[in-house]
């Protein structure tokens, strides 16, 4: 590959109108992230220059969503066609530039392509093509008899014979800049769209006898554009596929099913592990070896440690979970929950911002937030910490090995020491000295003969069941 600096230029001023949306076409995202950034991405893996951004609609919006990037934006205030909207960025490119023109909505393009591409060109021109059976909508590459490039006919200008090519252009391209500077200024728009249109600039290049090299794109994928919600439905399975395949095969990820894994952020994963189907994972999650993720999970922003099992239907944020622990199905963790080694939560619990000790265990149907709990505490069915007095939220601390009985409520602030055991149905409101009982015993108040509303006694013992009848009190 020639030293030339690489200047990229990425298209993305169009409106995109058939997406029918407010959000500017280039931020929709593809697994997580936005269509543009992903272009970024691949840009800046190429270590170019300079990345030039050309934005039309929503220039605000655009550009704060690429913040983290340093891309240089250029507005073209009138969608004029590719070829004008390449030019507005070239003022600020110097002539020894190689110029890489990339497209904001063709999100799945591979570093390792344009690549290919750009040693293909080594400094003269470079297409980057695909093969489709359908070429419906692309320009058609057109050769001579020799197969050499001689340019790119848009389908709406494209006679009867030449819309039966079926080598298109993927919009993708390199030009040497000094070159594009003269090709462009030489741009009309005597063509079926009105247009200045980049692809022009091929047959100038044939003209002048500038080389013309393609690269034929492997993946068709790669260069599938996004004009539609059905095409971006299209590219985010494509682009899920592609992850999941990855993580299977470079990291030794055991998935149920690739074709219903959804990965919108990062995973990295330990030997062994095994996610069932339809799991959702979103921004940076880690598992250790042997970690059991069961299906219809959602997952975001978490550390798991190995040897622990998730059941199936559990939401899952910013949380740790230590080794050895099990949890589900149907818990709820939020932000800030951190489970110790071998520590339990079982189903319909809900746990936030609360540190669980070593085996301690929330097995069934409790709240549990802004808690510490100690090592092997039990919490029994239906606990509420009371955490939230209707203005600020308060503590809960919870020693060593207690025992918390069924339906019980810890009205915080509130300290519980070592071995304490509570009664069920205990409501909790001041601090509890280690090793204590703490037992609501307020008797329930019984009356004798209570007939039910409409209700004779003859009806209470005429009842099919009548084993319940002599039970009830
Ligand atoms: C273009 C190519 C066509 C190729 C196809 C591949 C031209 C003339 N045609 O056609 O050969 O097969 O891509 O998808 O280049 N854009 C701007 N400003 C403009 C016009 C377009 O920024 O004034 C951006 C769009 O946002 C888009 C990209 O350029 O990201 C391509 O434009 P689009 O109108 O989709 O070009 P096609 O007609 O599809
Ligand atoms: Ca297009």
């Amino acid at each position: 590959m020639p030293d030339n600096p690489v200047s990229v230029v990425v298209l993305a001023a169009g409106e995109g109108k058939r997406m029918r949306s407010n959000i500017p076409k280039v931020l929709h995202p593809v697994a997580g992230r936005s269509m543009l950034t992903r272009v970024l991405d691949t840009a800046s893996a190429l270590s170019p220059q300079a990345i030039y951004g050309v934005y039309g609609h929503a220039g605000d919006i655009v550009r704060s969503a690429c913040a983290d990037y340093a891309v240089n934006w250029v507005h073209q205030a009138e969608q004029l066609g590719t070829g004008h909207a390449v030019a507005q960025a070239l003022a600020a490119i110097p002539d020894n530039h190689q110029v890489l023109v990339l497209c904001g909505d063709v999100p799945l393009i591979r570093a390792t392509t344009l690549k290919a591409l750009m040693a293909q060109a080594n400094g003269t021109v470079g297409v980057l093509t695909v093969e489709l059976e359908t070429p419906t909508g692309y320009g058609r590459i057109l050769r001579d008899a020799d197969g050499a490039v001689i340019g790119v006919v848009e389908e709406k200008d494209a006679s009867p014979i030449q819309r039966q090519i079926t080598e298109v252009n993927a919009g993708l391209m390199c030009l040497p800049a000094g070159h594009l500077r003269a090709w462009l200024s030489e741009l009309d728009t005597g063509n079926a769209q009105g247009e200045y249109y980049l692809t022009d600039c091929i047959s100038q290049a044939h003209a002048q006898g500038v080389p013309v090299h393609t690269y034929a794109c492997p993946d068709p994928w790669e260069v599938q554009g996004v004009n539609d919600r059905v095409q971006l439905a299209a590219v985010e399975r494509a682009c899920q596929r592609r992850q999941a395949h990855a993580l299977m095969r470079d990291q030794g990820l055991a998935l149920a099913d690739p074709d219903r894994f959804d990965l919108r952020g990062s995973l990295q994963v330990g030997r062994d592990c095994f996610i069932d189907v339809n799991v959702v994972i979103e921004g940076d999650v880690v598992l250790g070896d042997n970690v059991h993720i069961g299906a219809f999970s959602q997952i975001r922003d978490t550390h798991i440690a190995a040897g622990t099992r998730l059941l199936g239907h559990c939401q899952i944020e910013d949380t740790h979970i230590g080794e050895d622990c099990q949890v589900g199905p149907f818990a709820r963790l939020r932000p800030g929950t951190a489970l110790a080694k071998g520590a339990r939560v079982g189903n319909f619990v809900e746990v936030k911002q609360t540190q669980v000790g070593p085996g301690s265990k929330i097995n069934h149907l409790a709240y549990v937030g802004d808690a510490t709990l100690g090592a092997g505490v039990n919490v029994g069915a239906g606990t509420i910490t009371c955490n939230y007095d209707g203005k600020r939220k308060h503590h809960t601390d919870i020693g060593d090995n207690v025992f918390i009985g069924s339906n019980s409520a810890l009205v915080a602030p509130l300290e519980i020491g070592n071995g304490v055991t509570i009664g069920a149905g205990t409501t909790v409101r001041e601090n509890i000295a280690a090793d204590c009982l703490a037992v609501d015993d307020r008797r329930p108040r019984q009356v004798d003969g209570w007939r039910r509303p409409g209700e004779s006694v003859v009806d209470r013992h005429d009842s099919d069941d009548d084993s319940t009848a002599k039970g009830v009190r």
